[in-house]
């Protein structure tokens, strides 16, 4: 599928599928028609990241401020978050997708919690492409967990103060164990970052379309994937 040189495809991808909301609107439908319709570009997208070699792929579902959405609204992604699992998960366990949650998850109803440490569980060994999910998710709140272990720690005299690195909290991050981030992409034409991976977007790429989400695809991801490799990455060197 891919005729991007392997040396220059991101290892880890980062989304923040934004518009399901403007898109159902342009065509007269419920906010919800735009989120059903976000679940079919998040399937079309998991195939093409693992088929265009992406080891992890990460993607802003629910957001630690998304509970100030309408009740109705948060009730439909909770159903569709729900849907997707059941649907989806006999797919991931056979083609090798590994779950991964990023967020507070637990702070969902128990059955969906439940499903998700199933899910976890069924998948957890799978190594070709790990899907992370945000959900209940904040960088300011992964952040200020972080923090508060770190405290703890120095607290009870397991870590000094002086031995703390940027290392130590990257460890401790949800996103610990998943390659570093190489590339983030928004859709919809927004520009900013909406307390996502707020450290982790510390030298990726980033990439802005004016897609909205549920137009997203494999051809969109493979484009973006183009643009990547013609970036000049230094890192802060020259
Ligand atoms: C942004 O659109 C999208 C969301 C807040 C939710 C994203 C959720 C999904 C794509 C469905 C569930 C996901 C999975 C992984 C099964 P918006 O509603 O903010 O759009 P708007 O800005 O146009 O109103």
């Amino acid at each position: 599928m891919s005729d991007v040189p392997p040396s220059s495809i991101p290892r880890h991808v980062a989304i923040i599928m934004d518009g399901n909301g403007r898109w159902a609107k342009r065509r007269h439908l419920p906010r919800a028609a735009g989120h059903k319709a976000g679940v079919e570009a998040v399937r079309k997208t998991v195939r093409a990241a693992k088929e265009l070699g992406l080891e992890a792929l990460t993607l802003y579902a629910f957001s630690s401020e998304n509970w100030k959405r309408p009740e109705d609204e948060i009730s439909d992604l909770m159903g569709l978050m729900k849907r997707f699992i059941l649907s989806d998960l006999d797919k991931f366990a056979a083609e090798d997708v590994r779950l991964h949650i990023i967020g507070d998850y637990t702070a969902f109803k128990p059955d969906i919690v439940a499903l998700i440490d199933d899910a976890l569980a069924r998948t957890a060994g799978n190594k070709a492409t790990t899907l992370s999910v945000a959900l209940n998710y904040g960088s300011q709140d992964e952040l200020t967990r972080v923090t508060r272990g770190i405290a703890r720690d120095v607290a009870a005299g397991s870590i000094v103060p002086d031995a703390i690195t940027a290392d130590t909290i990257a460890a401790r991050l949800d996103t610990a164990g998943l390659p570093p981030l190489d590339l983030l992409i928004r859709t919809s034409g927004e520009q900013r970052l909406s307390n996502f991976l707020l450290w982790q977007c510390a030298y990726a790429e980033m990439y802005f379309t004016d897609l909205l989400w549920p137009d997203f695809d494999g051809g969109t991801l493979k484009a973006a994937l183009d643009w990547f490799a013609m970036r000049d990455r230094r890192y802060g060197g020259r």
